[in-house]
């Protein structure tokens, strides 16, 4: 029996294989086992590329159409719609399919033979406060991976996964609460975990509560692109009379899923009739300059790189020196947390309010088990920590626990 398991993240993704009993991580991208959820279609070639490769396409400047965080479109209004690629109308779902059947492809590669039983991952809300949307998500993602060849999927929440992964290495019975951060989501469990308890299929007696936010790592790089890029382009300027700048247009190339609309034709008269509203038209003309040049993705992943630069403390710069010759912004750890400070309040309360659903202290938490690229962020492990005083804390593989994790449970599933 072989059969795949797939953490579909905002940001990354990452394939486990299960063959003759055992799990392992797919190779997706030179001999790594994480692959970044974007997709390139590349114009001038003709051809489509994924993860690394794909932003690499981008970056070097092929004609093309370049799509991240293709996850947050599950939970939005969009999926349902069509959009243009290349000139050519393309459905939103299909956009996944073509990523789901990149991932099924490498894994039969790796496997050596077809493979139709699934399962997926899912953050414990792809949408906040609206169950039937909710719902609606896991059910279009269920549907593409259909589409793509794949048997009706299985469904495990990502920090469960995480979990089972962790429980790997417990020796006795732990109260943990387990914190996935990563680009689009805050998930939190608090589950009992240990070695007596490993061998059951289903866990949902052990877990006690779950809660979740969608708040993560990619609205990070959004407010810290509105505190320290957008403001070179002329976010927070006045025009003569002394009125502001119309700020919509800032917040849309500051969140990864919304740039490409900006690049319409329509948009860029719009953006164009903005002048006006400049008394320095210089910041005018680096806002026109990226979207002519399209170069909204390239800003996002400045800024992320200076978010990762300084998630664990110290200073860095913003380099936009493809804007105007020398622009270098600095950017410190304790603008980060100034940028994000709303959003990691939220999001250390609703690691609280997993231990209050419980009907649970604080004090009772024995473990903190962190996962996620997000958790790279120092000030934001401390202020989950700081709520849980008796609790160690224990970082597991921020990019794999989750795929590792969906294997141990596609595993029992399956064999
Ligand atoms: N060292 C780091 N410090 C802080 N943030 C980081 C670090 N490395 C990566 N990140 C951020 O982590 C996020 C990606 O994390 P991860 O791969 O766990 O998310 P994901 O699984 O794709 O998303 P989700 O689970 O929410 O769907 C990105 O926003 C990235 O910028
Ligand atoms: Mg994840």
């Amino acid at each position: 029996m072989t059969y795949a398991a797939i953490d579909f993240g905002t940001s990354n993704s990452a394939v486990s294989l299960g063959q003759q009993g055992s799990q392992r991580l797919v190779p997706l991208e030179q001999g790594r086992d994480t692959l970044p959820t974007a997709i390139f279609f590349n114009a001038e070639e003709a051809r489509i590329s994924y993860g690394r490769q794909a932003m690499a396409e981008y970056q070097a400047g092929y004609a093309g159409r370049l799509m991240r965080s293709l996850k947050s479109l599950l939970g939005s209004e969009l999926i349902n719609e069509t959009t243009l690629v290349n000139g050519r109308p393309l459905p939103y779902r299909d956009i996944i399919g073509h990523f789901l059947n990149h991932l099924k492809q490498q894994a039969e590669a790796a496997a050596g033979t077809e493979i139709r039983q699934l399962v997926l991952g899912r953050p414990v809300h792809f949408v906040d406060d609206d169950p039937e949307r909710d719902r609606q998500a896991e059910a279009t993602l269920a549907e593409i991976a259909r589409d793509v060849g794949f048997d009706q999927p299985s469904f495990q929440f990502e920090p469960i996964a995480a979990a089972l992964d962790y429980e790997a290495q417990l020796q006795r019975e732990t109260l943990v609460l387990v914190a996935d951060i990563g680009g689009g989501t805050s998930d939190f469990s608090l589950v009992r975990l240990g070695p007596s308890l490993r061998s059951r299929i289903d866990r949902s007696g052990d877990v006690l509560a779950s809660t979740g936010v969608h708040l993560a790592g990619t609205d990070f790089d959004q407010q810290l692109s509105l505190r320290a890029a957008m403001p070179q382009l002329g976010l927070g300027h006045h025009g003569k009379t002394g009125k502001p700048v119309p700020a919509q247009i800032y917040f849309e190339l500051a969140t990864w899923h919304k740039i490409n609309f900006l690049y319409a034709p329509r948009e860029l008269v719009q953006a164009d009739t903005l002048r006006t509203f400049y008394a320095d038209e210089r910041y005018h003309q680096r806002l026109m300059k990226v979207l002519r040049e399209r170069e909204g993705h390239r800003i996002a992943g400045a800024v992320e790189d200076a978010k990762v630069a300084v998630a664990a403390g110290g200073e860095t710069a913003l380099d936009l020196g493809f804007l105007e010759a020398g622009l270098l912004v600095p950017v410190s750890e304790a603008q980060l947390i100034a940028a994000t400070a709303a959003a990691q309040v939220r999001i250390a309360e609703t690691a609280l309010a997993a231990v209050q659903q419980a009907g649970l202290r604080p004090d009772q938490v024995q473990a903190i088990y962190f996962t996620g690229g997000s958790t790279g962020l120092r000030g934001l492990r401390q202020a989950i920590a700081a709520s849980f005083p008796q609790a160690e804390t224990v970082q597991g593989d921020p990019f794999a626990s989750v795929a590792r994790g969906l294997g141990v449970h596609a595993g029992k599933l399956f064999a």
